[in-house]
């Protein structure tokens, strides 16, 4: 409680707790959209149904040879802590999140700080599709065509100072989420990159998949994408990012440290301390659910086969130790 409420004598309680305060902001936002037809709650949720992208998408050179994911893996099978720890409760609880409106806090050592609406944030940019392979600590990976813009032209709009050297992301807190109830992790979510990782062309923010708006199971309405880490440094759901001077904390390096380290490269050559990450089950096709279990193995790459781009990043350093 603050003081200047002690001081008044006004109990905590009777003070509107900030986000349950923003929430009501945002559900009377949503219902003057609606135009007060009463689907209030439905308007305000991600969606459950394909929604295409609006606009011209452009197919842009990074393009995995692979066998793509079917849409049906890739929005069937998924890691996504606020909504629970199943692979298949982010789909069973999606339309929990809610992604109506949406803003991202941009802040830190940067000349432009501000709260940005979703579309100030991606209308400026063309959207392309770009096919990477992503690669989960859990030694799972999938080909997704993902459909967003280089976080790079983002960060320029907003130019960060020189004492911007990292740069850290938060998800959305809601309360409503089955998995925020629960102390799995340390809420919100946050993850983060060195500036040089966060300005390279291959690091995305995306807004689809498969030329369709992301489902709330995948990250809507606004994701990172970094093709060459494990797969929980792409934090979901992003609402900030944060230009700061020194390393930021991420949830999985502080649930676990020994585990999870900043930097999160994928290496075949490091394994995880419970089990090896030399090979990966490929979920190709529809190979989601409990097909995952039984589909083919491949040789996972250094820097999940973005060392050719990637590997100068970390020229010099100890990957071992700096993991
Ligand atoms: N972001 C948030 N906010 N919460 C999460 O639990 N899980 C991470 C990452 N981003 C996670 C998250 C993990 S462990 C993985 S493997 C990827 O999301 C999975 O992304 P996908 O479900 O779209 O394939």
């Amino acid at each position: 409680m603050r003081d200047w409420m002690k001081m008044a004598g006004i109990r905590s309680s009777e003070i509107t707790d900030q986000r349950v305060f923003q929430k009501r902001r945002q559900l009377l936002q949503a219902s003057v959209a609606a135009g007060m037809t009463g689907l209030i709650a439905g308007s305000a949720q991600a969606k459950s149904e394909s929604v295409p992208i609006n606009g011209t998408i452009i197919k842009s050179p990074y393009r995995a040879e692979e066998e793509l994911s079917s849409k049906k893996t890739i929005t069937t099978y998924n890691n996504f802590y606020e909504l629970g720890t199943d692979k298949g409760d982010p789909e069973r609880y999606a339309n929990r999140l809610e992604t109506k409106p949406w803003s991202v806090v941009i802040d830190g050592e940067c000349a432009k700080p501000g709260t940005y609406t979703l579309e100030d944030i991606i209308k400026p940019h063309p959207i392309e599709e770009r096919i990477y392979r992503m690669r989960c600590v859990e030694a799972w990976s999938m080909v997704i065509p993902w459909n967003g813009f280089s976080l790079a032209d983002l960060i320029k709009r907003v130019e960060p100072n020189s004492k911007a050297k990292y740069v850290a992301f938060e998800t959305v807190v809601q309360d409503d989420l089955p998995g925020i109830r629960r102390s799995v992790l340390e809420w919100p979510y946050r993850e983060g990159l060195r500036m040089d990782e966060a300005m390279h062309p291959l690091t995305m923010l995306s807004m689809g998949l498969y030329g369709e708006e992301l489902l709330g199971q995948n990250g809507a309405p606004l994701r990172l994408v970094v093709p060459w880490k494990y797969g929980y440094k792409s934090i979901k759901s992003v609402v900030r990012i944060s230009f700061v001077e020194s390393q930021p904390d991420t949830s999985w390096n502080l649930s676990a440290p020994g585990e999870y380290g900043f930097f999160s490269n994928v290496n075949p050559d490091r394994s995880h301390p419970r089990w090896s990450q030399a090979k990966e089950r490929r979920l190709s096709g529809d190979a989601g659910g409990l097909a995952a279990l039984f589909s083919s193995k491949v040789e996972t790459r250094f820097m999940n086969g973005y060392a050719d781009e990637v590997a100068s990043l970390y020229e010099g350093m100890d990957l071992q130790k700096f993991h």
